[in-house]
Protein backbone atom coordinates (compact mmCIF):
# COMPACT_ATOMS: atom_id res chain seq x y z
CA UNK A 1 0.00 0.00 0.00
CA UNK A 2 1.41 3.65 -1.31
CA UNK A 3 1.22 6.30 2.04
CA UNK A 4 0.41 9.60 0.91
CA UNK A 5 3.43 10.77 1.91
CA UNK A 6 5.06 8.74 -0.70
CA UNK A 7 3.46 10.74 -3.64
CA UNK A 8 6.47 13.48 -4.34
CA UNK A 9 3.28 15.44 -6.24
CA UNK A 10 -0.35 16.39 -6.16
CA UNK A 11 -2.76 17.54 -8.31
CA UNK A 12 -6.27 18.44 -7.00
CA UNK A 13 -9.19 18.61 -9.40
CA UNK A 14 -11.74 21.09 -8.51
CA UNK A 15 -15.23 18.94 -8.77
CA UNK A 16 -17.47 21.93 -7.69
CA UNK A 17 -20.41 22.26 -10.04
CA UNK A 18 -19.01 25.51 -11.79
CA UNK A 19 -15.70 23.91 -12.65
CA UNK A 20 -17.03 20.71 -13.27
CA UNK A 21 -19.55 21.47 -16.02
CA UNK A 22 -17.36 24.04 -17.66
CA UNK A 23 -14.45 21.52 -18.08
CA UNK A 24 -13.00 19.14 -14.81
CA UNK A 25 -15.78 16.76 -15.77
CA UNK A 26 -12.88 15.03 -18.13
CA UNK A 27 -10.01 16.08 -16.44
CA UNK A 28 -9.74 13.82 -14.05
CA UNK A 29 -9.52 11.16 -16.33
CA UNK A 30 -6.96 13.19 -18.87
CA UNK A 31 -4.63 13.57 -15.95
CA UNK A 32 -4.98 10.07 -15.05
CA UNK A 33 -4.54 8.96 -18.72
CA UNK A 34 -1.07 11.30 -19.32
CA UNK A 35 0.09 9.73 -15.50
CA UNK A 36 -0.36 6.09 -17.07
CA UNK A 37 0.94 6.95 -20.34
CA UNK A 38 4.13 8.20 -18.49
CA UNK A 39 5.02 6.14 -15.82
CA UNK A 40 4.15 8.94 -13.49
CA UNK A 41 0.87 7.52 -11.56
CA UNK A 42 2.71 6.23 -8.93
CA UNK A 43 4.48 9.40 -7.94
CA UNK A 44 1.08 12.22 -8.33
CA UNK A 45 -1.70 11.77 -6.07
CA UNK A 46 -4.54 13.27 -7.72
CA UNK A 47 -7.82 14.00 -5.52
CA UNK A 48 -10.97 16.15 -6.19
CA UNK A 49 -12.33 19.08 -3.82
CA UNK A 50 -15.51 20.57 -3.01
CA UNK A 51 -15.53 24.75 -4.85
CA UNK A 52 -12.43 26.67 -3.54
CA UNK A 53 -14.74 29.84 -4.11
CA UNK A 54 -12.71 30.91 -7.04
CA UNK A 55 -15.06 29.68 -9.57
CA UNK A 56 -14.73 33.23 -11.44
CA UNK A 57 -11.61 31.84 -12.41
CA UNK A 58 -12.39 27.73 -12.70
CA UNK A 59 -12.33 25.56 -14.27
CA UNK A 60 -9.44 25.17 -11.45
CA UNK A 61 -6.34 22.30 -11.29
CA UNK A 62 -4.19 22.81 -8.70
CA UNK A 63 -0.34 20.93 -9.22
CA UNK A 64 1.81 20.76 -6.00
CA UNK A 65 -0.52 23.86 -4.27
CA UNK A 66 -0.36 26.46 -7.32
CA UNK A 67 -3.72 26.96 -8.81
CA UNK A 68 -3.49 26.54 -12.96
CA UNK A 69 -6.81 28.77 -13.78
CA UNK A 70 -9.25 29.02 -16.60
CA UNK A 71 -7.76 25.11 -17.90
CA UNK A 72 -9.15 23.99 -21.00
CA UNK A 73 -8.63 19.91 -20.68
CA UNK A 74 -7.26 19.77 -24.38
CA UNK A 75 -4.57 21.44 -23.31
CA UNK A 76 -3.61 19.61 -19.57
CA UNK A 77 -1.16 17.46 -21.46
CA UNK A 78 1.02 20.52 -22.42
CA UNK A 79 0.37 22.01 -18.96
CA UNK A 80 1.57 19.00 -16.87
CA UNK A 81 4.61 18.51 -19.57
CA UNK A 82 5.22 22.18 -18.47
CA UNK A 83 5.05 20.75 -14.58
CA UNK A 84 6.69 18.17 -14.87
CA UNK A 85 9.63 19.65 -16.94
CA UNK A 86 9.18 17.36 -20.09
CA UNK A 87 8.44 20.07 -22.03
S1 LIG B 1 -16.56 25.29 -8.56
FE1 LIG B 1 -14.40 25.33 -8.66
S2 LIG B 1 -13.90 27.13 -7.56
FE2 LIG B 1 -16.04 27.04 -7.43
Amino acid sequence: MTAVSDFPHEIVVCMGSACFARGNVGSVQIIRNYLEDRGLADKVKVTGTLCQDSCKEGPNVCFDGTCLCKVDPSTLPDLLDERFGLK
